[in-house]
């Protein structure tokens, strides 16, 4: 069985989908590190993230990046946004995520395509989605615990770009697949949105 979790950053959908991975006692996959290994290993190198090639170039980051704590940060982020809007950096990373979608068992994987490109034959597919507002409200708490200093508004408006960029590239758009539920969480605690979502996949699957 796959599950495809997908949304724009900060929805929640990581959270969803780490917790439907141990309910069903699936593996899950965040592939969003994917593309913040990428963008990370562009910044190293001192390449240019728009272009094209230096991010290809990156996509050979070593598998020891994926632990690199950097990837969490703001940062790579945006570099992760940047670089995954060109074609070939999405086509050297879309093996991986496919085998790893098809492994005997099933697994969960959460990102922006997997519904609509990755495993578009999940059996069952969310789409995990909070207002800009909510979304910046949590990150704000979640950075200012780590001691990072950065107000509400320059949160909201990096989001803000971010999902402009993720919304209207070229290839594989962040779009609900049209079979996808979705799952608004701006007024839902962690709990909730977990349960919420545990309840849409059965349905899914009971369909
Ligand atoms: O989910 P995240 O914030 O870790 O993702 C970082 C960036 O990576 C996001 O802005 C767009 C890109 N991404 C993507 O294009 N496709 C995916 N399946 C996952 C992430």
């Amino acid at each position: 069985m796959i599950i495809a979790v997908d949304g724009p950053t900060a929805s929640g959908k990581g959270t969803i989908a780490k917790a439907l991975g141990e309910h069903f006692g699936l593996p899950h996959l965040d592939t969003g590190l994917l593309y913040r290994a990428v963008g990370r290993q562009v910044f190293l190198d001192g390449g240019d993230p728009d272009d094209g090639g230096d991010a290809l170039a990156a996509t050979s980051f070593p598998d020891s990046m994926l632990a690199d704590p950097h990837l969490r940060n703001e940062e790579t982020g945006g570099l992760a946004s940047r670089v995954s809007v060109h074609p070939a950096v999405r086509q050297a990373l879309h093996e991986r995520q496919r085998s790893f979608a098809t492994q005997e068992g099933g697994a969960v994987l959460d990102g922006r395509d997997i519904g609509t490109v990755i495993a578009p034959e999940a059996e069952a597919k969310l789409f995990i989605t909070a207002s800009v507002e909510a979304r910046a409200q949590r990150r704000f708490l979640e950075m200012r615990d780590r001691g990072v200093q950065v107000t509400l508004l320059e949160i909201e408006d990096d989001l803000r770009r971010r999902d402009e960029r993720d919304r209207n590239r070229a290839v594989a758009p962040l779009i609900p697949a049209p079979d996808a539920m979705v799952i608004d969480t701006s007024s839902l605690g962690k709990d909730e949105a977990i349960v919420t979502a545990i309840k849409a996949v059965e349905e899914a699957l009971s369909a």
